[in-house]
């Protein structure tokens, strides 16, 4: 495992699921980690330090250094409280997990304002807040001389890159945040910084609630487990990864696929402004069969190598 000794690293939404499993494989290689949960319900209602305390409690079994930190991640000053709260309890920081988030699926043709704003405002705000604290935090010890070597790792989903029907509202949020991933690893690369975002599946109460019971297989390797997405964190966190940035990392079980997202696509050039008839039989010869997203579950299969049936051998929010 890559030593992660002396560094210091905050882990959003880390009281359960997979959050809980990044913190604790962060501090198995060495790192101190704030561990940050509201304690909200599936929906992001209500707080509750309990779930942030007991996994301090279980990296202090194992010798790790931890703190909880009960901060809603979507509030700007919070997000920058948290941040404090590292730097003033460790010292320094180096790695931000954004993992924090909620879900209130709904068909769009459906869904409440407050469905909406709710979702985005802990997935995407939720990623930007912390995000700009600690990018603030390593430009100032940048221009101090540091070497500094910090890392961001986000949080998107297949729901995001592939589209799921059924949550436009989270759906969007992590769209945004593979997006926001782009932009902030060309920004802050200069700093030192690198930043890469994960599009998880695991069995947590998250896809429980969506999906159903996922059953662990009786023995043999257990490809829900959320503790799977832990390892690439921690490789990502090493200072041999200095190099790898603004990338997505799709991981089901064993398989991890570096996504390719939003790439050049089928370009229609002429050098003057088309005309709308002549571009509507231009598409209409260029797709015969028309053309429409795959959908998730058929993406999610291409990008696992292996068919994910919901519900049984997998599933993913
Ligand atoms: N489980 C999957 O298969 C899957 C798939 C794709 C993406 N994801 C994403 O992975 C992340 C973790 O999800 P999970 O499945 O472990 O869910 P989970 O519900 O088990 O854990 C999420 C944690 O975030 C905390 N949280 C919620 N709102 C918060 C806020 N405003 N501030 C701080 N903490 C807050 C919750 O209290 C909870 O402990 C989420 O971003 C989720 O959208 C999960």
């Amino acid at each position: 495992m890559p030593n992660l000794e002396g560094k210091v690293a905050i882990v959003t939404g880390a009281g359960r699921g997979i959050g809980r499993e990044h913190a604790l494989a962060l501090a198995r290689a060495g790192a101190s980690v704030v561990v940050n949960d509201l304690g909200a319900t599936l929906t992001g209602e209500g707080a509750d330090e309990t779930p942030a305390q007991q996994v301090v409690a279980e990296i202090e079994s194992f010798g790790g250094a931890a703190v909880a930190d009960g901060e809603n991640v979507g509030d700007f000053a919070g997000a920058e409280r948290m941040v404090r709260r590292a730097v003033d309890t460790f010292g320094r920081l180096d790695i931000l997990i954004n993992n924090a988030g909620i879900t209130r699926d709904r068909m769009l043709v459906n869904m409440s304002e407050e469905e909406w704003d709710a979702v985005i405002a802990v997935h995407l705000k939720g990623h930007f807040a912390p995000m700009r604290h600690a990018a603030a935090y390593w430009r100032e010890r940048s221009k101090t001389g540091d070497e500094v070597r910090a890392r961001m790792i986000n949080t998107s989903s297949p729901s995001g890159v592939f589209g799921n029907v059924g949550q436009a509202n989270y759906g969007a949020a992590k769209a945004g945040i593979a997006g926001l991933t782009l932009i902030a690893a060309q920004e802050l690369a200069r700093y030192g910084v690198t930043v890469n975002c994960l599009a998880p599946n695991a069995r947590t109460r998250m896809t429980e609630a969506a999906f159903g019971e996922i059953p662990k297989p009786d023995d043999g390797f257990d490809a829900m487990d959320p503790a799977n997405m832990s390892p690439i964190v921690v490789a990502l966190c090493a200072d041999e990864a200095q190099h790898v940035t603004g990338q997505c990392f799709f991981v089901y079980g064993g398989a991890v696929n570096v996504l390719r997202g939003w790439d050049a696509g089928d370009l229609f050039a002429r050098d003057e402004r088309w005309d709308a008839d002549e571009f509507l039989a231009e598409l209409v010869e260029r797709f015969p069969d028309g053309a429409a997203p795959d959908g998730m579950v058929a993406m999610m299969a291409r990008a696992g190598g292996r068919s994910a049936r919901l519900g049984a051998s997998g599933a993913t929010t």
